[in-house]
């Protein structure tokens, strides 16, 4: 193995030289000098490119490490033994986590099961508990897994960032370290291994290790490791906060899960920055921490993208509003063509505001330049004519921060139509306002309050100040809420729709235009008469009567989609535009 391996970095050794074959070791000779030599192309391979892309693979290890490494498993004892002998085998029952041990023991009752995921209830906890295997590799395997990384480090070329789609990138990565396996018949792998060393390869070197499972979950909206020595909690979709079997073992296991995660957006972690706020390749959000930032050992927040983003048709579907609402609100982003309304959506962490926010927008017509400013991107829309703006911290030596409100500025300078400010916090209020108040109808921010007055009192005091007067360039604040029901567990609701009015004459008000009651689960409109549809009328010469009339039109036309069961975001979007295009006849 060692020697096998030794001739294997001789070759790499010789950066920019053709390509010589190494003599075949003695010991393999009859067994596959085929296969060898074809590692060896791949190997003689790199070394004649300039590698670029494999210097920008993960984990840049030099040769000595590696060598080092395979003579330090080698001394252990730890690589694959002799020609036919098996491989030794760890009995999984000291791998598994103390909360793995406990159910066992417990009187479970399985309330759900689908794919590989269980789902149980324990006598006296107020948490269900999510169960899925667990692939933790025993000592051996462990060295035979390093192994096969450090080769494939060498050996792919391809740096894994520059694959976008998770599933591809793992398709690829599969199917070379299938077969690195294949023509590594020194490592003595029995056939029927190589499929899981190659799943165990490809979680650690672009999976994301023990937690990979939960990441492939539809089900979950967000996994959240809290330490060593301590169950790995997820949020459900259905079953909100449950406890996992999943646990890590050490922070060093955790600290590794994180830097990998940073180093392939490049970003660092480590004590002189031990906070990390991200977004993934495939769009989801991470937040990671290390102590002494958090006192007992390493976190990691993990929000997942969804990868189809929810349209309208999705949010009526599972009763976050109604078809009415749906209405009303499309007519005021659209704007009948004339005046789209200036709309902030309000509510508490996780209520689903971004979520909104990208539905609203999702209406915004073809012929506008929209651009996005967010924190960490999350925005999914359906148009072409679409910029994105993303804040960043300051680097390394305080200097290159891009704030919110920077960008905010900036887009005001760049013409847009539309301005949508992803979650509004600080200065950026300011700016957002200037832009509702300058002719840049249709934009739209989201703000952590959780009531229409809430909303009003956060933007006009610190750190938000915004004046009074300005508020008139707001037309709606839509409030959105996470709750939590008895029988169908978490659910959104559009609590309420309210105008802000008043804000010329200094004293800023909100009236409410549709309110959720929660008994019979509706949202009901009001009487209010409202100032945004007499701007409406004045300025498309449509009557009240025939907006309210082309309001349930719409809503009946929402009512076709949900019946022909169109909820694709992209279908959606392009059968409402069409719908307005017809209405122009
Ligand atoms: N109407 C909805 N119905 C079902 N699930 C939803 C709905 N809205 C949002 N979600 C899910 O809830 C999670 C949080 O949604 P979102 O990011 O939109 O919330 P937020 O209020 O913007 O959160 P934050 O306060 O962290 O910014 C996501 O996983 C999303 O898929
Ligand atoms: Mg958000």
């Amino acid at each position: 193995m060692a020697d096998y391996m030794d001739q294997l970095f001789k070759n790499v050794k010789k950066k920019g030289q053709p390509a010589t074959p190494a003599p075949p070791p003695k010991k393999e000779e009859k067994k596959a000098p085929e296969t060898k030599s074809k590692l060896e192309e791949k190997l003689a391979a790199i070394t004649r490119e300039a590698k670029p892309a494999a210097a920008a693979a993960p984990a840049a290890i030099t040769l000595e490490d590696v060598r080092k490494q395979l003579s330090e498993i080698k001394k252990e004892g730890k690589v694959a033994p002799g020609p036919g002998k098996e491989l030794e085998e760890k009995e999984p029952e000291d791998q598994k986590s103390e909360t793995e041990k406990e159910l066992d023991r417990s009187d479970k009752k399985e309330i759900d099961s689908y794919g590989n995921t269980k789902i149980y209830r324990l006598p006296n906890q107020p948490l269900l508990y999510y169960w899925t295997p667990v692939v933790r590799p025993g000592s051996s395997e462990k060295a035979i897994i390093n192994t096969i990384k450090e080769v494939a480090t060498r050996i792919i070329s391809i740096a894994p960032y520059k694959i976008r789609d998770p599933e591809q990138r793992r398709n690829v990565y599969y199917q070379r370290i299938l077969e690195i396996i294949k023509d590594s018949p020194e490592l003595n792998i029995p056939k029927a291994k190589f499929e899981f060393y190659a799943d165990a390869v490809v979680r650690e070197m672009v999976g994301f290790g023990i937690i990979d499972s939960l990441i492939k979950d539809d089900q979950l909206e967000e996994i959240m490791v809290i330490g060593p020595n301590t169950p790995v909690y997820v949020f459900h979709r259905k079953y909100e906060m449950m406890i996992t079997n999943i646990e890590f073992f050490t922070d060093g296991e955790i600290q590794d899960l994180i830097n990998r995660i940073a180093r392939q957006i490049g970003r660092r972690v480590d004590i002189a920055s031990p906070l990390l706020d991200a977004r993934l390749l495939d769009g989801s959000r991470v937040n990671a921490t290390m102590p002494p930032a958090t006192v007992q050992g390493s976190t990691l927040t993990i929000r997942k993208f969804r990868e189809e983003p929810y349209s309208i048709i999705d949010l009526i579907n599972s009763g976050t509003l109604d078809v009415h609402a749906a209405a009303f609100l499309w007519t005021c982003t659209e704007g009948m063509g004339v005046r789209p309304a200036n709309i902030l959506i309000s509510g508490g962490t996780g209520s689903g505001k971004t979520t909104l926010l990208n539905v609203l927008a999702s209406f915004i017509p073809d012929t506008d330049r929209v651009i996005t400013i967010e924190d960490t991107a999350e925005l999914n829309l359906p148009m072409r004519h679409w910029i994105r703006m993303e804040a960043r911290p300051p680097g390394l030596e305080g200097t290159g921060e891009l704030t919110m409100d920077i960008l905010t500025k900036n887009s005001l300078r760049m013409r847009p139509d539309r301005v949508l400010v992803g979650e509004v916090r600080h200065d950026e209020a300011f700016t957002l306002f200037t832009a509702f108040n300058t002719g840049h109808d249709g934009s739209m921010g989201t703000v952590h309050a959780n009531s229409p007055q809430e909303t009003v009192i956060r933007v006009t005091n610190p750190p938000m100040n915004v004046p009074d007067v300005m508020l008139s360039g707001l037309n709606f604040i839509v409030v959105i809420h996470r709750l939590h029901d008895k029988k169908l567990g978490t659910i959104r609701r559009v609590t309420e729709i309210a105008e802000v009015t008043g804000a010329l004459k200094g004293k800023p008000k909100t009236d409410t235009i549709f309110k959720w009651d929660p008994v019979p689960d509706m949202l009901k409109r009001t009487d209010e008469p409202m100032e945004y549809m007499i701007t409406l009328q004045e300025l498309s010469g449509y009557t009240r009567k025939q907006i309210e009339d082309e309001i349930d039109k719409r809503a009946t036309f929402l009512t076709k989609l949900l019946r022909e069961n169109v909820h694709e975001m992209r279908s959606v979007s392009r059968k409402m535009k069409d719908y307005l295009t017809m209405q122009k006849g």
